[in-house]
């Protein structure tokens, strides 16, 4: 199987590589699997098949690309960071993928177009420069295959009852969180300008409740840039209030998030 031809490690992912980082990513996986099994089953691919998970992490949908490939096909994880793939090497391993390969680096403007399926999950949200990442993904696809990309819109993700705190949370962490965290709505233009025809696109809106993982992301997020939202000049007190304050709202039992929007769009590489 030809490798992408690019072994440059690119801009460094702006949440960082610990091992909390790969722990909240396969949880997060775990949540979306359904999901992304119902873009892939849209998806019909011939016989034979190679399909790319760009920025695939610790394991991203590597185990359902493998699957939906089958034994003929074959699927490569691709990412820039060491420590990423290592740990997608061990998915790989744990989970018993023979036709899954990986490769550390990213896919250059000019890749050979040698997938039928190139896809990558919420790695343009945490990207300064999407479109020469989708724009590299079209490139990577032979006429005719499919690029399918899955992010996040911040835009709905709220806490009911509303909550001051989650505002002021949000909105210093939007502006420190290095992409575009309304990336979702993007996703259709941003495919269609890299030069992918028949787009087609479908959202899913997720909730959680106090117990939940997810019921306190936005917490997690504001303790992994706490030094980036003190720089912008806030008081560590006024962080720690602010975080304190929250936390005992998300965990009251009538608390209820609304996730993110997750956007799925998905089209062909026109002949
Ligand atoms: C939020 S994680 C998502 C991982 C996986 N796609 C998933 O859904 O679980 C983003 C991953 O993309 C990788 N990444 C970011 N930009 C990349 C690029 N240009 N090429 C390859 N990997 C990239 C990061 O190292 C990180 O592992």
């Amino acid at each position: 199987m030809p490798r992408p031809a690019s072994t440059s490690p690119g801009p460094a992912y702006l949440l960082g590589s610990s091992a909390g980082e790969r722990q909240r990513l396969l949880a997060q996986g775990d949540l979306l699997r359904d999901v992304a099994r119902q873009l892939l089953d849209r998806l019909p691919l011939a016989d034979q098949a190679r399909a790319i998970d760009v920025g695939c992490g610790p394991l991203g949908v590597l185990d359902l690309l493998s699957d939906k490939v089958g034994p003929s096909g074959t699927v490569v994880g691709l990412d820039n960071d060491e420590r990423m793939i290592t740990w997608a090497r061990e998915s790989i391993a744990a989970l018993d993928l023979v036709n899954v390969t990986t490769a550390l680096g990213s896919l250059p403007c000019d890749a050979e177009p040698l997938f039928d399926l190139t896809h990558c999950r919420l790695v343009l949200i945490n990207s300064a420069g999407p479109e020469a990442i989708v724009a590299s993904m079209v490139a990577a696809t032979r006429t005719g295959g499919w690029i399918a990309v899955q992010e996040f819109d911040w835009t709905t993700w709220q806490c009911e009852p509303p909550h001051p705190a989650w505002d002021r949370l949000k909105f210093l962490l939007a502006s420190v969180f290095g992409g575009d965290v309304h990336i979702g709505a993007r996703l259709p233009d941003l495919l269609r300008e890299a030069g992918c025809r028949e787009i087609q696109t479908m959202a899913y809106a997720f909730s959680w409740r106090p117990g939940d993982l997810y019921q306190t992301l936005l917490l997690y997020f504001a303790d992994l840039f706490a030094e980036r939202i003190r720089a912008r000049g806030i008081n560590p007190r006024t962080l720690t209030g602010l975080t304190q304050e929250l936390g005992r709202h998300l965990a009251h039992p009538a608390t209820v998030v609304r996730e993110s929007l997750l956007v799925q769009a998905w089209g062909r590489k026109a002949r």
